[in-house]
């Protein structure tokens, strides 16, 4: 079969910068023709060279804290898996840690935890401002949602970036999934982070219970109308421990769908390809470098603390680097792509690619 001219036309839409109807977008991850779906990948990665370039960025991981005061459905780590054995790992573990990333060509600590309260403002604050005099990496906390007033601490103390998925754009679902809290509560922060000068990262899980298709064009219409700089979407991956043990895992090739298609629809953002994507396939991992991604982040929590924060099963040692391979497998695994180790900290330049439809070279073609 080969590519209806509808399909290539609405790709090359997305192309041109022109796709921001629900339909058209539900279109596109509907495709299933491997002609169309190749036409759609290769669209999306002539948008990454064009807008971020070969530049792969790593973003080192530390998941400092396993415990978590919420009860997210999916997730192993909530409050009521009283499986999970909780650890801190001691702030001169995590500072020692944060040390010996710049040399693994990682120039962002992603500092992760579940939603604990006993990392309170000062806590937290303390442990950016040291992570920040004794190094040159940017930070990243992706810690959950907190007040505007500790936002706006952190972002003092030094912090740049911030992590908050949206999970999903379906407000019921929302609900459905995480009793007790409402999407519009999260979006909020997400609106706080970006007025206070952070650059924000949000995106969702592919393939959870009662999501549809239309829910994942929605999920990418919020993204963008957010202007979320950092998107992170990954595959459901069912937890023993959890209400949804016995829910079907996300599709891969969805979630390289909705790769491509926020790659199009947002141009110049920095898109990992995820770790859940790579553990339920590493080949896909890899295959979302070639569909609109640019940034890595292994993992670098000790491996002591690495096997208990378990959000999702196999997410161990091994899931951190692509196709298992041994650590430091991926810099070869990039550069043997074509693609270089990014060397600056990996902001988003916006800059140097305007979003205006038609601004980037590479768009159309
Ligand atoms: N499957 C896939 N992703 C998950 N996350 C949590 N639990 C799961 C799961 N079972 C994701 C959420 C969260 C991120 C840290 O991990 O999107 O924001
Ligand atoms: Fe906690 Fe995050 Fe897991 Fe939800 S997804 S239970 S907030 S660690």
């Amino acid at each position: 079969m080969t590519c209806t001219s509808e399909t290539l036309r609405i790709i090359e839409k997305a192309a041109q910068g022109d796709v921001t109807g629900r339909e058209e977008i539900v279109r596109l991850l509907e495709l299933d023709a491997p002609e169309e779906l190749d036409a759609l990948f290769r669209a999306a990665d002539r948008m990454r060279k064009a807008c971020v370039g070969d530049e792969i960025f790593l973003r080192g991981i530390i998941e400092f804290s396993g415990y978590c005061s919420r009860n997210c459905h999916y997730c192993g780590l909530r409050a009521q898996n009283r499986e999970v054995v909780r650890y801190r790992i001691p702030e001169d573990e995590i500072v020692a840690r944060a040390h010996g990333l710049w040399e693994r060509q990682c120039t962002t600590v992603v500092l992760q935890s579940g939603e604990d309260r006993f990392y309170d403002r000062e806590r937290m604050c303390s442990l950016i401002r040291r992570i920040k005099a004794e190094t040159d990496l940017a930070i990243t906390l992706s810690i959950g949602e907190r007040s505007l007033e500790d936002y706006r601490a952190f972002k003092e103390a030094g912090a740049d970036r911030y992590l908050l998925r949206h999970e999903t754009a379906n407000a019921g679902l929302y609900r459905k999934l995480h009793p007790g809290y409402e999407l519009e509560d999260r979006i909020q922060c997400l609106r706080w982070l970006k007025g206070l000068g952070y650059e924000v990262g949000s995106g969702c899980i592919v393939g959870l219970p009662g999501q549809t298709v239309h829910d994942l064009a929605d999920d990418v219409l919020l993204i963008r109308a957010l202007d979320i700089d950092m998107i992170g979407v990954g595959p459901f991956i069912p937890h023993p421990g959890t209400p949804l043990r016995d829910a079907p895992a996300g599709s891969t090739d969805l979630v390289l769908k909705m790769l491509a298609v926020l790659r199009l629809l947002t141009r110049d953002t920095n898109i990992p390809a995820t770790t859940a994507l790579g553990v339920l396939d590493p080949g896909a991992r890899r295959n979302a470098f070639l569909a609109g991604a640019n940034v890595f982040m292994p993992n670098f929590t000790p491996v002591r603390y690495m096997e208990l924060y378990e959000i999702y099963p196999g997410k161990g040692p091994e899931a951190g680097t692509i196709a298992k391979a041994s650590e430091g497998g991926y810099v070869a695994l990039f550069e043997g792509m074509g693609r270089t180790i990014g060397r600056g900290c990996g902001y988003r330049e916006k800059k140097a690619c305007p979003r205006e439809p038609g601004s980037c070279a590479g768009g159309a073609a």
